[in-house]
């Protein structure tokens, strides 16, 4: 039995897909059945490095939808619209769909997996997160029987691969963002990247996975690596630290007036974090992705590999696509009914919980005069709003910052409420020797 293959998007993703479909041998024999019926681009005349044959191009992505021949529809074009309504247009034909499109997943998947359901028919998502790592189906399948603690991670790899070069080599933030450009790492809009909108798209997907509820993507607090300077980044590897953009999930205790097992209360964040150099984190570098899922009665299982590229992203998508094919094949055609794991509908209720009642360890840099008796009055504030100090380090300021500050005061928290750090922050910002707090982080 042939499967016809439409391909929404020949770009970096696209390309790779339609590379291993052209490419069959040493594969799993399913991978021969697939075949390349139609591909949307948006520019016939676009040079591109390797191309299916010219007839199967067009630029009417619902004519690729729609074809007949196309049993199921890979979406990898891109951005929220017209990505949304080509995906539910699918769904509405009875066609099942396979994208790596966290953004309109992550905003619209309640949408999309409600027609999918009403139809019978699978959105399989693997691409969407960690490119060529799997995650999603063990989320789905392997690790069902677990309740989830904390799912965390590195969940960027155009960031992770920023970050690791500019530890590693110095190397000016602009340009290697434009080598994340280059090798096709980055989203079209690298906005999306740094000012970490793409790793909270990516748990949030997560979170509705290893939760079974949705939280509103908009209200995920996201910290990029845009506004990072490479002080704290210097700063943090002499106190024995490399920075991460990290994002996290984790289960509250039940607490609140809704919290209970049917309607868990969830810390999800996403920021730039100290990580300890020997913590498994630190040692992930490049355009590497790995996510760390703690689960009772599990415990903890790291995910590892290349989180983003033409090549890993492609063996996810086209690892569902196979998925759909071999159903299909099972079935005689017609895919059954569906398996609620694969199918992974929501099944309770999720909220976020209010950010002053998260513990945190940090990360702070406050710029300072260099006088007698700071450290200390830095640290009877911080004592009496309850925030116990780990460690405390003086630099001296650089001549350049301008200002008056003379010295530079790094602090290293211990776990500590996030209303009680607040409260410290305040009281230190007001006094007549600390210029600015300079730098807030957090910290593993
Ligand atoms: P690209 O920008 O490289 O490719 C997008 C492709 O879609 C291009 O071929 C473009 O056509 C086509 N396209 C865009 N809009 C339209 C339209 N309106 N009509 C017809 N064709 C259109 O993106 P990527 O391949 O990098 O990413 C694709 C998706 O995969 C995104 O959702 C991204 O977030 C996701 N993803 C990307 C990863 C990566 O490493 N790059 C990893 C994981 C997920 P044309 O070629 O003519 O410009
Ligand atoms: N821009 C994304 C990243 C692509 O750098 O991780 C993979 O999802």
């Amino acid at each position: 039995m042939t499967i016809g293959i439409g391909l929404l998007g020949l770009g970096t993703v696209g390309a790779g897909v339609a590379s291993i479909l052209a490419s069959p041998e040493g594969r799993h024999p399913l991978v021969a059945a697939l075949r390349l019926q139609r591909v949307a681009v948006r520019d016939l005349n676009r040079s591109r490095p390797t191309s299916p044959p010219a007839e199967l191009l067009t630029t009417d992505p619902e004519a690729v939808v729609d074809d007949p021949g196309v049993d199921i529809v890979v979406e990898v074009m891109g951005g929220l619209e017209p990505a949304r309504t080509l995906i539910l247009r699918a769904i509405a034909a009875g066609k099942p769909v396979v994208t790596a499109n966290k953004a309109v997943i992550a905003r619209h998947g309640e949408e999309i997996a409600a027609a999918a359901a009403a139809q019978g028919v699978y959105v399989l998502i693997e691409a969407a997160v960690g490119g060529g790592i799997p995650i999603i189906e063990p989320l789905k399948q392997s690790l069902g029987s677990n309740r989830i603690q904390r799912v965390s991670g590195i969940i960027n790899g155009t960031t992770n691969y920023i970050l690791s070069r500019m530890a590693a080599e110095g190397a000016a933030y602009a340009d290697v963002l434009a080598d994340a450009q280059r090798l096709g790492y980055a989203e079209a809009d690298p906005a999306a990247d740094v000012q970490g909108g793409d790793a909270a798209d990516k748990i949030a997907i997560l979170t509705r996975l290893a939760y079974g509820g949705t939280v509103p993507r908009g209200a995920i607090p996201t910290e990029g690596i845009d506004q990072l300077e490479a002080r704290d980044v210097a700063y943090a590897a002499r106190l024995g630290f490399v920075v991460k953009l990290l994002a996290v999930a984790q289960l509250m205790e039940a607490e609140g007036e809704h919290a209970s097992s049917d309607h868990p209360l969830l810390d999800v964040r996403v920021h730039p974090t100290l990580v300890p150099s020997t913590h498994p984190l630190a040692g992930v570098n490049g355009v590497n992705n790995a996510i760390l899922v703690e689960g009772d009665p599990v415990g903890q299982v790291m995910f590892y590999g290349p989180g983003a590229g033409a090549g890993p992203t492609a063996s996810a998508v086209v690892a569902d696509i196979l998925n759909i094919a071999g159903i299909r094949q099972a079935t005689g055609g017609s895919g059954g009914s569906l398996d609620p794991l694969l199918a992974a509908g929501s099944w309770r209720t999720c909220s976020l919980v209010e950010g002053s009642l998260t513990t945190h360890r940090n990360y702070v840099r406050l710029r300072t005069r260099d006088e007698a008796g700071v450290i200390g009055k830095i640290g009877t504030c911080f004592g009496e709003a309850g925030v116990s100090i780990q460690s405390i380090v003086q630099f001296a300021a650089q001549d350049q910052d301008g200002g008056d500050a003379d010295a530079e005061i790094v602090v290293i928290t211990h776990e500590v409420l996030e209303a009680n750090f607040r409260r410290a922050l305040a009281r230190i910002e007001a006094l007549p020797e600390v210029e600015s707090v300079a730098a807030c982080l957090r910290t593993l």
